[in-house]
């Protein structure tokens, strides 16, 4: 075994797995810019107060899961967790405040030092959008209609669950906080360190535990939805009909606050049982404070990302690849019938043909090696080139598909 293997929490996507990255972000690209969404890139580090003042202090992404370092000029640095607080940050840097309504997708690795597991990666891969601009709720049933045809596309809408919630408006997140540390004060002691302190900074996050003890404890806290005033009432109303009437199938999940602190009204996870532990693969929600947060104006924002590591462990087996029309499988034999094999093949590609070289083993070996490649294309024609001892070549022709074999000229190659 060699001594260097990669990193813990990170893997190699070696061309199969690729393969299905590849499809996955495909789709979930096609699929925004056929809503209107253009892309972004940031850059997969920033400043660490960008996350610190986004995320928040206490959320795990923050306090215990970044890869921080300082630079060589001192300035502390921080791989991206995700892609939303980079998006915002580029929207007040760039000043693209004056181009609202903003509708953006980007897709890319993220990095978090989580605890490695099943669907659970140290650098993994979000595709995400974010619509910066929009106070109406038809932003937030637009996203969710998007993310429903993406998961339609990739066979994955039936094996998933989307679980919605509100968190309001911040009047009735203040008024169901102040209820909540009522209700936990006297049970501090009883709650896991991470909730005790979660108390003091952010009580709502201690919904979201994973604390086995603190899950209980929570059973019979005050629930979010008898809070809401008429305002975040009406805003989440609007985004359920939106649902219905999208025919989107949801469940209402009065437990999920969603583990960063941007979020208010709307947030949601599509879910699904075949993953264990790792059960979301695809979440997000609104956060109108977040602009703002990071020194921009009052701007709304709503948006999702989804784990395309999950994804593509969810969908490896039973996504279809679509076939390539005809490829061409050269094998030479001769000196000169190789450099030929090169050179009809360049011609092809620069036609728009896929050319599969085979530059080593025997003929027969090579013939098998043109035989597999049927797997992935509807007709396979195979070039086989020979040396003749009054130094010109011979063509031959295979249809791989049909068994059909005919000798042939550069041009017939040429024109197929
Ligand atoms: P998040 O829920 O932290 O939200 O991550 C979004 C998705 O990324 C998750 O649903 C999951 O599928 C995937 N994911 C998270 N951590 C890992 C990991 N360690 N390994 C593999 N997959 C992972 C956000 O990141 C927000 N920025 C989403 C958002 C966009 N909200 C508004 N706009």
């Amino acid at each position: 075994m060699s001594k260097y293997q990669s990193v813990r929490g990170t893997r190699d996507l070696l061309p199969s797995l690729k393969k299905t990255f590849r499809a996955i972000d495909q789709t979930a690209f096609q699929t925004a810019q056929k809503y209107g969404f253009n892309e972004i890139e940031t850059p997969i580090f920033e400043f660490s107060d960008v996350f610190h003042r986004s995320l928040g202090e206490t959320s795990d992404a923050v306090s215990k899961e970044t890869y921080t370092f300082q630079d060589r000029g001192g300035d502390s640095i921080t791989l991206r967790p995700e892609g939303t607080a980079g998006v915002v940050r580029s929207f007040v840097s760039e000043g693209l405040a004056q181009l609202i309504p903003l509708k953006l997708y980007y897709y890319g690795p993220m990095f978090r030092y989580e605890r490695p597991q099943k669907g659970r990666y140290r650098q993994f891969y979000q595709f995400g959008v974010e619509v910066l601009g929009l106070e109406t709720p038809l932003a937030d049933i637009e996203c969710l209609d998007l993310a429903w045809n993406v998961l339609k596309k990739l066979n994955l809408s039936e094996r998933c669950t989307l679980e919605i919630n509100t968190l309001g408006d911040t009047e009735s997140r203040d008024a169901y906080r102040k209820a909540l540390v009522e209700f936990l004060t006297p049970l501090k002691s009883q709650l896991s360190a991470d909730s005790q302190v979660r108390l003091e900074k952010n009580p709502m996050r201690i919904l979201d535990s994973k604390d086995e003890n603190d899950k209980k404890l929570i059973l019979k806290a005050p629930l979010m939805q008898n809070f809401l005033n008429e305002k975040s009432k009406d805003f989440f109303a609007k985004v359920i009909q939106g649902l219905e009437q999208l025919k989107i199938p949801y469940k209402i999940n009065p437990k999920l606050v969603r583990g960063l602190d941007y979020y208010c009204h709307t947030v949601f996870e599509f879910t699904t049982t075949e993953l264990g532990a790792q059960s979301a693969i695809l979440s997000g929600g609104r956060y109108d404070g977040l602009v703002e947060m990071l020194g921009g104006p009052k701007t709304a924002g709503v948006g999702w990302a989804a784990g395309v590591d999950r994804l593509a462990d969810l969908c490896e087996s039973t996504l279809a690849h679509p076939k390539e029309e005809v490829v061409f499988g050269f094998a030479a034999i001769g000196a000169r019938a190789e450099i030929e094999a090169l050179r009809i093949g360049s011609q092809l590609v620069a036609r728009g043909k896929k050319c599969v070289s085979l530059h080593n083993g025997t003929l027969k070996k090579k013939l098998e090696k043109i035989s597999k490649l049927t797997a992935d294309a509807t007709t396979v024609y195979g070039v086989l080139l020979f040396d003749q001892d009054n130094g010109s070549i011979e063509i031959k022709l295979k249809n791989f598909v049909t068994g059909e074999e005919k000798v042939v000229t550069v041009e017939d190659i040429l024109k197929l």
